[in-house]
């Protein structure tokens, strides 16, 4: 297996961590700012099989990662069940919200979902044909919490305040929509895997405010289910989680779930997630990207800390988050050169 992805997924410690980067085809680069202004707006790129894909591979191209991430979205698994989706330049995303149990009834389920999602199935075969064959391909999906608090707002939150007050209100309705989305991002994923996806990865960007029994029920429980059923529907496919800010929440989330990999952010040390989350298994992770911004001898430093912290097991070379506009495309080709180089 030359795919060193899929090697540190499967366990393997190598002497040079693979490398990739969240949001790594986004707005710091000039050539997706060029593709994205020649599909229109944000959306029209995703459902637009050809461009989605060389978005996908531009930074494949420019700086030779080991891994191409799927150029779409997480909302776009609520727009597939009949939430209305768009985006406000300079704002984020906007749907039309699901808070009663009338708003929940006209949401389709199942199958209907690729009806609208195909063009992402496109995508996702082009790459497969156009990759370098070292290149590892990564399908992805919002996790149920992480959709839902979208889809019960209306859009993004810092707290995530209405999704907290419909599950203290209506429990039973709050449930029903985390299992809806259960249901839609297996067979979203799974359809990924069929056009071609070698690996997926659940994004959960708010599992950090979920605590107690809370977290268990609705981050841990529904990773573990799509992780299980995935794995049942297709053997030896490996799987990513990412409950960010999860902290203590991290230790044993391998066990629990049956995921191959945990991807750990920025808000705890990699010395710390070497100990308590890397003797579990393959981790993700986690150098700030504010050293993309600011770059320097302080980038070196970190990327380097990085890699040596992680250096004793399974370990892919990620930021903590995705990589904001702000970035400068050099301190990209830093990163990279320390990890390469610098291991
Ligand atoms: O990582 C990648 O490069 C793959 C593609 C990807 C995008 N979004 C493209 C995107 C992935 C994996 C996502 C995940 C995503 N989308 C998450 C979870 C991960 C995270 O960052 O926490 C969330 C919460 C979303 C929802 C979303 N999409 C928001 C809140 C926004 C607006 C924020 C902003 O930066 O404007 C988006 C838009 C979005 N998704 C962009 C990209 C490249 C920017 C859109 C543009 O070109 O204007």
């Amino acid at each position: 297996m030359t795919k060193t992805i899929l090697r540190a997924l499967a366990g393997e410690t190598l002497p040079v961590p693979p490398i990739w980067m969240m949001r790594q085809a986004g707005r710091y680069l000039p050539e997706y700012k060029a593709t994205r202004a020649q599909a229109g707006d944000f959306l029209s790129l995703c459902y637009n099989p050809e461009l989605a894909a060389e978005v996908t591979l531009q930074p494949i191209r420019r700086y030779g990662f080991d891994g191409a991430i799927l150029f779409a979205d997480i909302l776009l698994v609520p727009q597939a069940l009949g939430n209305d989706l768009w985006f406000v330049t300079g704002e984020g995303p906007r749907l039309s919200t699901i808070t009663t149990q009338a708003e929940f009834d006209k949401l389709g389920r199942g199958e209907m979902i690729h009806d609208t999602l195909s063009p992402i199935y496109e995508t996702v075969k082009i790459l497969r044909r156009e990759l370098p064959e070292e290149t590892t391909l990564i399908g992805f999906a919002g996790a149920p919490w992480t959709v839902a608090t979208y889809m019960i707002a209306g859009r993004g939150t810092k707290d995530q305040g209405p999704a907290h007050a419909l599950k203290a209100e209506n429990r039973p309705l709050f449930e029903a929509i985390i299992e809806r989305l259960t249901e839609a991002t297996i067979d979203y994923l799974s359809a990924q895997v069929e056009a071609g996806a070698e690996v997926v990865k659940l994004f959960d960007s708010w599992a950090g405010s979920l605590s107690g029994e809370d977290f268990r029920r609705y981050a841990l429980e529904p990773a573990r289910i799509i992780t299980q059923e995935l794995k049942a529907r297709h053997p030896g496919l490996p799987v990513i989680v990412f409950p960010r800010q999860a902290g203590q929440g991290y230790v044993g989330f391998h066990e629990a779930t049956g995921a191959d990999c945990v991807a750990v952010d920025d808000s705890v040390s990699p010395e710390w997630a070497a100990e308590h989350v890397q003797v579990s298994g393959c981790v993700q992770g986690n150098l700030a990207s504010s050293h993309m911004v600011t770059g320097g001898d302080a980038l070196v430093t970190e990327t380097l800390r990085v890699v040596k912290a992680f250096s004793k097991g399974p370990h892919i070379f990620n930021l903590g988050h995705g990589i904001t506009p702000d970035a400068d495309p050099e301190n990209v080709q830093l990163m990279i050169d320390t990890v390469r180089e610098g291991a």
